[in-house]
């Protein structure tokens, strides 16, 4: 089986052809037209510009990614595309474009919740040789832009969800504290590019919710903690890589203990992490140590970071467990769509 698969949930327009082989998602093209450059000029995404910026790629970036994998419209079983959650305007273009793909080329349209699709990246493999996969049930840790969410994933299709952040997501967490201390956008890999020379024992920030007895997350306070240091008289210019570390070690830590905490109370042997923060290497890392020190038998399955950020392929990889819509007309872009709705 082959699909194309389009992302246009934010300012990446991604396409990306795959198939199905021994229960791993193979890719054989993979593209990603970014507007970040553009976008930081700004300091954050501005939607109406991205959304332009999405009508310009869509169609050169869908016709690379068949050339690249040497398909025909004849050859592809159906097409993927992000329903949502993302900006309106930006997931129009993939949704209308998809529908009319879906329709001049008589193929089944597959919806994909972009949320759930980060968790797909865990299967794509660049070839079919039998590397483990993902066994359920797991417990899935989403760390976006976004969204900080936990579920127990107990077959495709089939989830709990555990909690999630009550208010800013740790993607946000990260952006929010890049821009308090001046840093470009896109925030999150910038601030940890500097914490790498900072001692993040300088400062003393809250690791929210870690001891609340509960799956949720809150990192608002943390942001409003990083405000009131980097203010304070006494911050200095040669202070912004120690508090960098400091608050990047504290989003670590919370989103480490909680998943931890998760896998233990639902008895899972398998932890996937998936969203652009687990681009953090620092995370892993943290990850890795903690499974060896508390949950030896624990196996952690995070994607390569070029498909932890927005990708088209995760998309495509969701894809191959999913329905097609019997409609493809009636399918409509929701920028609200989130995890909580199984
Ligand atoms: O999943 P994603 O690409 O887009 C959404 O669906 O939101 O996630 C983007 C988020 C941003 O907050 C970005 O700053 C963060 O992921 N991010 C990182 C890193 N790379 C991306 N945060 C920390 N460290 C990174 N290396
Ligand atoms: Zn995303």
């Amino acid at each position: 089986m082959i699909i194309l698969g389009v992302e246009t949930s934010c300012d990446e327009t991604g396409a990306c052809v795959e198939i199905l082989q021994n229960d791993r998602v193979v890719l054989l093209s993979n593209l990603v037209a970014s507007s970040q450059e553009i976008q930081s000029k700004w300091g954050g995404v501005v939607p109406e510009q991205a959304s332009r910026e999405q009508i310009k790629s869509i169609i050169p970036v869908i016709h690379e990614a068949m050339e690249q994998a040497k398909i025909t419209p004849s050859q592809i079983d159906a097409i993927a595309v992000t329903q949502g959650p993302g900006l309106i305007g930006s997931l129009l273009v993939g949704v209308e474009t998809a529908k009319t793909l879906s329709l001049i080329w008589h193929k089944p349209l597959i919806p994909i919740n972009h949320l759930i699709a980060h968790f797909y990246a865990n299967w794509i493999r660049s070839d079919d040789t039998l590397t483990e996969l993902p066994k359920f049930p797991l417990i899935g840790l989403l760390v976006s832009g976004g969204h900080t969410d936990l579920i127990l994933m107990k077959d495709h299709n089939n989830y709990e969800y555990l909690g999630g952040t009550r208010d800013d997501a740790a993607g946000e967490c990260f952006d929010k504290s890049a821009r308090l201390l001046n840093l470009p956008y896109p925030g999150g890999p910038n601030l940890s590019k500097l914490a790498e020379s900072g001692d993040p024992s300088k400062f003393t920030l809250p690791k929210p919710m870690i001891d609340s007895g509960n799956l949720d997350f809150s990192f608002s306070g943390l942001k409003t903690a990083v405000l009131l240091a980097s203010q304070s008289k006494d911050f200095k210019d040669r202070d912004k890589a120690d508090l960098a570390a400091a608050v990047e070690a504290s989003i670590i830590e919370v989103l480490v203990k909680k998943t931890l905490q998760a896998a233990k109370i639902h008895h899972v042997d398998h932890i996937m992490v998936a969203g652009g923060v687990a681009a953090n290497h620092k995370l892993k890392a943290f990850f890795e140590k903690s499974i060896a020190e508390f949950l030896p038998r624990e196996k952690l399955f995070i994607p390569p970071a070029n498909l932890c950020t927005d990708n088209g392929a995760m998309i495509t990889a969701a894809a191959f467990f999913q329905k097609p819509t019997s409609d493809p007309l009636s399918i409509q872009a929701d920028p609200n769509l989130s995890l909580k709705i199984s």
